[in-house]
């Protein structure tokens, strides 16, 4: 039975994710983060917590078009919000392109930090697409205009994105291949 308002307490509330295109209404403490909602109550396990401070990018989401650490986000401040975790990209069985690249680069070598990398490349191509520059962007560059993805920018725009395990160069040559 799905929780009403009349069952919230001192301590938490009814919300509503919408996730993955489906909508989840649950009751949850307020200290619950994203990362936690998302893995412990609606068993998407595909974002990782890496540190749980910000640092590793492992947990990477894209709430409402952006990509977000979902580590560092309240649940019960997100009422009502978009959420799309890796498990949501493909459609059916055939994979978003920047998880096709991935693959078709061997861009991973143990994979525990590429559901954040994917989902993180997704929103960045989004962000570059829109204009956004980053700190390597020229100043020359026409505000607004698509920005043009070099190794350096792929490189600057997924910093947030750690792996231990070094997959760097084939991770920036998948993005760089879906990149326009
Ligand atoms: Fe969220 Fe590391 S687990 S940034
Ligand atoms: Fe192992 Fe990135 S592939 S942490």
């Amino acid at each position: 039975m799905e929780p009403t308002s009349q069952q919230e307490n001192a301590h938490s509330s009814v919300l509503t994710l919408h996730v993955n295109g489906t909508p989840h209404t649950l009751m949850l403490d307020h200290r619950t983060t994203l990362l936690d909602a998302l893995r412990e109550r609606l068993r998407l396990t595909g974002a990782k917590k890496g540190c749980d401070h910000g640092q590793c990018g492992a947990c990477t989401v894209i709430v409402d078009g952006r990509r977000v650490n979902s580590c560092l986000l309240l649940a019960a401040a997100h009422d009502g919000a978009r959420v799309t975790t890796v498990e949501g990209l493909a459609e059916g069985e055939t994979l978003h392109p920047v998880q096709e690249a991935f693959v078709g680069r061997d861009a991973l070598q143990c994979g525990y930090c590429t559901p954040g990398q994917i989902c993180s490349a997704v929103g960045m191509l989004a962000e570059a697409a829109e204009g956004h520059p980053s700190h390597v962007t020229s100043p020359h560059h026409s505000p607004g205009a698509p920005a043009d993805l070099t190794p350096d920018e792929i490189r600057e725009r997924m910093s947030g994105n750690i792996c231990r395990c070094g997959a760097y160069p084939n991770i920036v040559d998948a993005i760089g291949e879906v990149a326009p």
